[in-house]
């Protein structure tokens, strides 16, 4: 363990240390110390240093734990885990797992980190990735299907993260087409789908999730569009990150492997019973061109049908946008 996380770490109770205490738990000298807190900043950690009192972080932090989140599996998930790596900082846990794979991961194989310092997000979007905040998280699998198969995979994972908020007691979450998770309008989370392999398959794919479950104030701040995190919709009861991690976890591992055998099929009913679009009058931003028109869900492949003025069109996902053109969805 680099000193660090353990300096992370023995702040992260939210209480005062004195530099001179972890100086001597560490082995460092105090000047080390401040200058190992002063490079929190770049992690999205916000440390206040009180004169007499020492350092303390602004909020004490839930730590990654794998036996933690693995307590949450059903035998079923652990069976499809086959290795779960936590990591403090990263790139992109998307592109971890494509490292990993790349290096004989087996399918199966999980990464949850931290803190990512390049966090991505569909359409070539930074996803802030503070500190110990929220949840930043890929799985690696290795599917029997074609490209053409595997369409509807990133809506069926945009429902497994739905299911695993409602085994939780949070509500008033739905999806927004093809798979961002919203509340009132505000993105709680996203979903990043990267498949490789031959066209025909089979196909290896990395899923990634990111969930804001607790943002500080400063990282939030840097995020483009209108945002919420778990601790907002629990109204300030601080929900586990752990035990979040360990249900999202659940329920995709045995989604993927549902997606498997049963196509996104299986996923259509749900996916359209958290539609938040439809019905509603939506813009859609393409490559080259708007359109306008009214949501009415989703095909046995999860593209979007759009009323454009009483012709039915369908619209893959891909470099699409799509805004609802009224202020409760975002
Ligand atoms: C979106 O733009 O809505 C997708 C966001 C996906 C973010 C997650 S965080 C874990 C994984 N690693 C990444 O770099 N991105 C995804």
């Amino acid at each position: 363990m680099s000193q660090d996380v353990k300096l992370i770490q023995l702040l992260s109770d939210g209480r005062f240390h004195s530099g001179e205490e972890l100086g001597s738990i560490l082995g460092v000298s105090r000047a080390a110390v401040w200058k190992m807190l002063r490079s929190f900043a770049a992690l999205g950690l916000c440390v206040q240093a009180v004169p007499a009192k020492g350092y303390r972080l602004q909020e004490p932090l839930e730590l990654l734990d794998g036996a933690l989140i693995q307590s949450v599996l059903s035998p079923r998930a652990k069976r499809l885990l086959s290795e779960l790596e936590l990591l403090s900082t990263v790139d992109s846990t998307n592109r971890h797992a494509q490292r990993a794979a790349a290096q004989g991961a087996k399918s199966g194989y999980v990464c949850i980190a931290e803190h990512q310092s390049a966090g991505r997000g569909r359409r070539g979007r930074t996803w802030i990735s503070p500190f110990g905040a929220n949840l930043y998280l890929s799985v690696y699998r290795r599917f029997h299907l074609s490209f053409a198969a595997l369409a509807g995979l990133s809506l069926a994972v945009g429902v497994a993260v739905l299911k695993a908020l409602h085994h939780t007691d949070l509500s008033g979450m739905g999806l927004k087409w093809p798979n961002d998770i919203l509340w009132e309008g505000r993105k709680l989370g996203g979903v990043l789908v990267e498949l490789t392999g031959e066209a025909s398959g089979p196909c290896d794919v990395v899923v990634g999730v990111g969930l804001n479950v607790r943002m500080p104030k400063g990282a939030g701040e840097e995020i483009e569009q209108p945002w919420v995190d778990v601790r907002t919709i629990a109204g300030g009861r601080s929900i586990s990150r752990n035990h979040l991690g360990g249900l999202v976890l659940q329920e995709l591992l045995t989604g993927l492997e549902d997606f498997e055998q049963l196509g996104f099929e299986g996923f259509r009913a749900d996916w359209l019973r958290w539609d938040l679009a439809k019905g509603k009058e939506v813009e859609l931003r393409l490559n080259d061109k708007v359109v306008y028109g009214r949501a009415l869900g989703i095909d046995s492949s999860g593209a979007l049908l759009l009323d454009e003025r009483g012709t039915v069109h369908t619209y893959n996902a891909g470099e699409v946008t799509l805004r609802v053109r009224d202020d409760t969805v975002a």
